[in-house]
């Protein structure tokens, strides 16, 4: 009898100190984020397979205390205490390499930390049902018990999200279970046309969960950078911001990004997926129009061809099967009816590229019978034009408020019309419009002040035009500071040198 007094003593004093060098290891704040030498990240690696033993003794543990609560005379009580004291052994064991992992291998995000906590929480717990087990009163025992199941739990949902990410479990959840979680439901892509895609949202943010969230995200925050969300991707990290509005070289996401795959400081690192050329050139022109939260695609600046190429891509693979079958059939019925117009009226109409939406209009084979009546035969598909060439027809100034529904157009040549400019005001309605030629014209100094109302243009031809009082042309360019406006006053040699000096630039 005083042999198991002694014993019990023996087993409550060594789970008193088995408590207080648990209670000081998880205040004490071992994990510094260094990654250190091989032995602890050798030892540390068995914490994934010793971690499942805890699970199971636990469970192990529960069914036998309720077997045996039930049936207190059983034979199955008798063998609770030997279940205890493994449950004990597995508990503090996968404490042990779960602290070897975290510190050999520098790991020491919020979720690590709590993690951690939890796991040296619930082996304090089942060393102390080891202790209350000796007590004659059960009461506290089955308290702590519950307690340690409840713990259990929880600490292995946050080991599994930190292997696998934290919404491993529930990433295919049901939707209605989504909503009862409170988690995000994936919402369905409304956008019906790619112009209407965001970019942050559609195209820059996957992009980022695909390659580079797992690292950088509020859990695992690497070189202090969180790409979860759009603030995080201005905050930046140690290094300072990763994405500069309009200026790509600043931004260090891109750099890093760029750099040789061999690099040191390339990311993706470990040899994950480089991103593609597509994908990078896409990144470069969101940040170069000025890295924007919310502007849809139409409305940022004209995308390179590779960007273009790439954002239909995902476009195409965003909407639904049914969606896209709409929009092939909505394509065809373009094509076939621009075709018979073309057919009809002589009229050269042309996709801007195989496939593509966008078309160009040029219509000198028809020149002499294109009036502002045949434009109108136009203006239902109006969406489609980006370019057109109206050149030496007999188009007016009545004409110019169609042309004011050509609201894709960027390059419009009015040259040799009979227009003489006093509703060309109208066409402020294009925003894309960059281009406008009127060569030839009657335009004279009257038009100014209509002219002067297209401040989105680029270029503006008025060579060969009675629009040549040294004032009014002041005045005109003073209204449109960026546009280069090309007059017969100012055509010089200087011009033409300039000229060639860019094509050489380009080439
Ligand atoms: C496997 C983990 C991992 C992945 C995936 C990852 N990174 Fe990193 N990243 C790191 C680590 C670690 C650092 C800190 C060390 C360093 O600066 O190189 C870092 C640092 C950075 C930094 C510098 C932050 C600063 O201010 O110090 C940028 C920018 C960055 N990553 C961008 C990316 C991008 C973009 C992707 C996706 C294409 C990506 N990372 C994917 C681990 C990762």
């Amino acid at each position: 009898m005083a042999e198991k007094k002694g014993s019990i003593l023996a087993v409550q004093l060594l789970g008193g100190l088995c408590m207080v060098v648990l209670w000081w290891l998880s205040g004490y704040g071992l994990l510094d984020g260094e990654p250190q030498d091989t032995l602890w990240r050798f030892l540390g690696r068995f914490h994934p397979v010793v971690l499942h033993l805890p699970i199971g003794m636990l469970v192990l543990l529960l069914v036998l205390e309720f077997m045996g609560l039930r049936r207190p005379d059983s034979k199955v009580s008798e063998l609770i205490p030997l279940v205890l004291g493994v449950t004990i052994a597995v508990t503090l064991l996968a404490v042990a390499t779960g602290t070897m992992l975290a510190y050999g291998e520098g790991a020491d995000e919020p979720l690590v930390q709590d993690h951690m906590r939890n796991g040296i929480w619930l082996a304090m717990a089942t060393v102390m049902l080891g202790v209350l087990r000796t007590l004659p009163s059960r009461g506290t025992y089955y308290l702590v018990l519950l307690a340690a199941g409840a713990l259990m739990v929880i600490t292995s949902h946050q080991g599994g999200s930190i292997t696998h990410g934290r919404d491993y479990l529930t990433e295919y959840a049901p939707e209605p279970l989504r909503r009862l979680l409170g988690l995000e439901v994936e919402e369905e892509v409304t956008a019906a046309r790619v112009e209407d895609l965001v970019v942050f949202e559609h195209l820059v943010q996957p992009i980022m969960e695909q390659n580079c969230v797992s690292c950088h995200n509020p859990d695992k925050l690497k070189g202090e950078l969180n790409l979860e969300t759009f603030s995080g991707h201005l905050a930046g990290g140690e290094l300072g911001p990763a994405v500069v509005p309009f200026d790509v070289d600043a931004s260090e996401l891109l750099f890093r990004i760029t750099l040789p795959e061999d690099d040191e400081e390339f990311m993706p690192p470990d040899e994950k997926t480089p991103l593609n050329e597509e994908e990078i050139s896409l990144l470069a022109w969101w940040i170069a129009q000025g890295a924007s939260a919310d502007q849809t695609v139409g409305a940022l600046g004209p995308m390179p061809a590779q960007v273009d190429d790439y954002v239909t891509s995902v476009f195409k693979q965003m909407i639904t099967p049914e969606e896209r079958a709409r929009l092939e059939d909505a394509q065809r019925e373009l094509y076939a009816t621009l075709a018979s117009i073309r057919a009809e009226y002589g009229i050269l109409i042309q996709p801007v590229e195989a496939g593509a939406d966008e078309f160009t209009i040029e219509t000198h084979a028809v020149r002499n019978a294109f009036d502002d009546g045949m434009l109108k035969l136009l203006e239902p598909h109006a969406r489609s034009f980006v370019a057109a060439d109206l050149s030496g027809t007999r188009l007016t100034d009545g004409g110019v408020s169609s042309l004011a529904n050509f609201v894709q157009l960027r390059s419009l040549n009015l040259s040799r019309t009979e227009l003489v400019g006093s509703t060309l005001g109208e066409l402020a309605a294009l925003p894309d419009l960059e281009s406008l030629n009127l060569y030839g014209t009657k335009i004279d100094g009257a038009a100014v002040e209509q002219l002067g109302q297209l401040t989105q243009l680029k270029q503006l031809f008025l060579t060969q035009t009675p629009l040549e009082d040294a004032e009014a042309l002041e005045q005109l360019r003073q209204a449109l500071p960026n546009c280069d406006v090309q007059t017969t006053a100012q055509i010089s040699p200087l011009t033409e040198a300039d000229k060639t000096a860019k094509s050489y630039e380009s080439s």
